[in-house]
């Protein structure tokens, strides 16, 4: 069963149309929820005014006087307002939410909203924040703040013959699910609130719902609907939607629809927070590492949504792969009068892991070292310690990876070929990254969240799988199928992996953070255990034996399942006061190899060939971890050279896919993944996360494919035609 790479269990459904997504479920009498939203980035709410030619009668609204509970929508911090009160704080800040009977009543209820604004000067950048001569947060504009040092900085410094210093930029990225954030709310008769919609985390929303709306917790349901990709996306947004959903309904006493259309769902949902890394790097003569010192800022927009969590595995990412003794590492997210950023594949590693990838190209060029030997000088090896203190004891992947992918791609060899094309015409070139990524939550999250699961056995000989982590195309409902006929034996046909709905799944954490395989998987393995461990049998019997013996069972005794909450492995601390110990259960390792052709007329860079190895323990099903590298890698590369949100005084100027360019077919390259399994992990099987690992080094990688092509040194991404043509921001070499 493992690495057998089944028939996905959601495809049938999938393929004939059967899979209900949320705009695809109907809902008899559902009326429509609209926002009115702020067209500025900071300012003063003076007066709502409802035109008086609008019957009124017809519609319900909501502003932020009239809610029933706090005004604020639980994520980490209590400053996220449902609605906005008094100020607004970005554009398309929700301020009143109306419902109506039908879409052409919506929209000119809508639009006979005048929200009266007093407008005031606004921080728009990280360096506006860090100024601070405008606050929004705090005395400072800081939304949260970590350090990691180990060793000797000075001390590290004073041993190096140069010190390098490199400077590197991120932008926005739009998460471009394939279905926008939606969510039907439909009151119960007895009081009470059932949601359904597109989402991730179906817990962060049961709880949500229950402190906004100030209702007990079992008269709150929340159910998935078919979801078509997330990307994080779908991780803090939902609950913001699904409070505004539900106190419409509760007012009209209606189900209420609210799915975006995609122009709104892109200027109104979170996005990847753009970053600024600066880092300082002491290396000896021979290229060896002594000493770095990072200064990292992430633009938090106006809000906490998820971001202390986000800096926290960017500071974890932020030495990459390599061994370095002295260490000093300060991270800070900043807030902004932008709209919130929040979750997105790989939280706050890409950015990291872009930075630091960059800084090893270029010391490689001023020691004039090849970018293979840079690296492979400093590479972590089995038994380092990060600077977080953590011991790596599993295994480190990173120059297994880095020998394959080099060795596959004939990167040294097109390296030399490439260099110095034509300057006039198209040019090729080729570049390297190395990449780690933590799997599962940061620090103790796992062991506060403990996650619980539950397998049953129902009446139709079927095993059903109980959990909150949800299918979103990755194919967890596969691999957690998978997980579970493998421990009792049966064929993937035997088990039924039930979909997500609060009042029926116990709280297996969030889908995120690369979790599910690894973590839930492990779970669902001990609630098979519990479950056999009921049968009145000499030793835990499986297959055949498993499928008479439950059947007597639920015949004989009653209903028979078995539950499990997740055993961290022994032997890992981490320490929440001192910011030290084991960040992550385990890592996973990848080194991509990007070759480009560039335009020098147009500026157009195309990715022609990507190689990406990868280290995850074992994968389960290697044709979805493959497919898992392979869209990653694509959202990787739309990272670097051509996703971009333009803003104008706060405001996203394109919000709409004919202008938010993500990378097409006809974009791709030819992508080649190739898989290493040294089952060394606690996962289920040896499986590690694989979630996330791929968007992390598609970016740096393609810098310096444009670095070998053109001679141009990029520190910013995304190297949109425009960036390259002006070459403004680029060092030339
Ligand atoms: Mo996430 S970025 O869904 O951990």
């Amino acid at each position: 069963m493992i690495g057998s790479s089944q028939p996905r269990v959601d495809a049938w459904g999938k393929v004939t149309g059967r899979a209900r997504f949320v705009d695809d479920i109907s809902v008899p009498g559902a009326w429509f929820g609209g926002t009115v939203r702020s067209p500025v980035a900071h300012g003063t709410i003076l007066r709502i005014d409802l035109e008086k030619s609008f019957d009124w009668s017809r519609v319900h609204v909501v502003t932020a006087e009239e809610l029933p509970g706090p005004n604020q929508v639980r994520m980490i911090r209590g400053d996220h307002p449902i609605l906005a009160h008094h100020s607004v704080r970005f554009v398309s800040e929700p301020i009143a939410l109306i419902a109506a009977p039908d879409r052409p009543t919506l929209a000119a209820a809508l639009s006979a909203v005048d929200v009266v604004i007093r407008q005031e000067p606004a921080v728009l950048s990280i360096e506006d924040a860090l100024r601070r001569r405008i606050l929004l947060y705090g005395d400072d504009n800081i939304l949260a703040e970590y350090r990691i040092e180990t060793g000797d900085i000075e001390a590290g410094f004073a041993e190096a013959d140069q010190v390098i210093e490199g400077c590197y930029r991120t932008g926005h990225q739009e998460h471009l699910y394939l279905e926008t954030n939606g969510m039907i709310a439909t009151p119960r008769s007895g009081g009470g609130v059932d949601l359904v919609g597109s989402l991730q985390c179906p817990y962060y929303i049961h709880r949500a719902l229950v402190e906004a709306l100030g209702l007990a917790p079992d008269a709150v349901r929340v159910r998935q609907a078919a979801t078509g990709g997330a990307f994080g996306g779908k991780e803090d947004y939902p609950s913001v939607l699904a409070v505004h959903a539900a106190l419409l309904a509760l007012r009209c006493g209606n189900p209420v629809r609210m799915i975006h259309e995609r122009s709104e769902d892109i200027r109104a949902t979170t996005k990847r927070h753009p970053s600024r890394a600066q880092h300082r790097t002491g290396v000896r003569r021979d290229g060896t590492i002594v000493a770095a010192e990072i200064d990292l800022v992430l633009d938090g927009g106006a809000t906490t949504t998820l971001s202390p969590v986000v800096l926290s595995r960017a500071l974890l990412h932020a030495t990459g792969v390599y061994r370095i003794e002295n260490v000093s590492i300060r991270g800070r997210v900043v807030a902004t009068h932008t709209p919130p950023n929040g979750a997105f594949r790989g939280f706050g590693a890409p950015q990291s892991l872009f930075a630091i990838e960059r800084q090893l190209d270029r010391i490689a060029r001023e020691l004039s070292i090849d970018p293979v030997m840079i690296r492979k000088k400093n590479l972590l090896r089995d038994g380092d310690t990060l600077p977080s203190g953590q011991r790596l004891t599993e295994g480190v992947g990173a120059s297994a990876v880095l020998e394959r992918a080099v060795a596959l791609s004939g990167y040294e060899e097109k390296r030399v070929a490439y260099r110095g094309g034509r300057a006039d015409g198209t040019q090729r070139g080729i570049g390297l990254s190395v990449y780690l990524h933590g799997a599962g939550f940061t620090g103790a999250g796992e062991e506060k969240i403990a996650g619980k699961g539950t397998v049953r056995f129902s009446g139709d000989g079927k095993v059903e799988i109980l959990a909150s982590n949800v299918e979103m195309g990755q194919g967890a409902a596969t691999v957690l199928s998978m997980i579970v006929a493998e421990t009792l034996d049966l064929p993937i046909e035997a088990i039924r992996y039930v979909d997500p709905d609060t009042s029926i799944v116990p709280d297996s954490g969030p889908t995120v953070a690369s979790r599910t395989t690894m973590i839930v998987g492990r779970i669902l393995i001990d609630a098979c255990r519990a479950m056999m461990e009921k049968l009145d049998e000499d030793r835990p019997v499986s297959g055949k034996a498993f499928l008479a013996s439950a059947t007597r069972y639920l015949k004989e005794v009653g209903p028979l399942s078995g539950e499990a909450t997740y055993v961290p492995p022994a032997g890992l601390h981490w320490d929440e006061e001192t910011y030290r110990g084991d960040a992550y259960k385990s890592y996973a390792w990848g080194a991509d190899v990007i070759e480009v052709s560039v335009d020098r007329q147009t500026g157009q860079v195309q990715p022609i060939r990507a190689t990406v190895v990868v280290e995850i323990g074992r994968a389960i099903h290697p044709v979805l971890a493959t497919a898992q590298v392979t869209g990653g890698t694509l959202q990787a590369l739309g990272f670097g050279c051509l996703e971009e949100i333009r803003m104008s005084e706060g405001k996203y100027l394109n919000d709409r896919m004919a202008t938010y360019l993500i990378p097409t077919i006809l974009d791709a390259p030819e992508i080649s993944v190739s898989i290493l399994e040294n089952g060394g992990s606690s996962g289920p099987f040896g499986a590690k996360g694989v979630g996330e690992l791929p968007m992390d080094g598609g970016a740096p990688a393609l810098a310096a494919a444009i670095e070998n092509a053109t001679g141009l040194f990029f520190s910013t991404i995304p190297i949109t035609p425009e960036r390259l043509i002006e070459a403004d921001d680029a060092d030339r070499v």
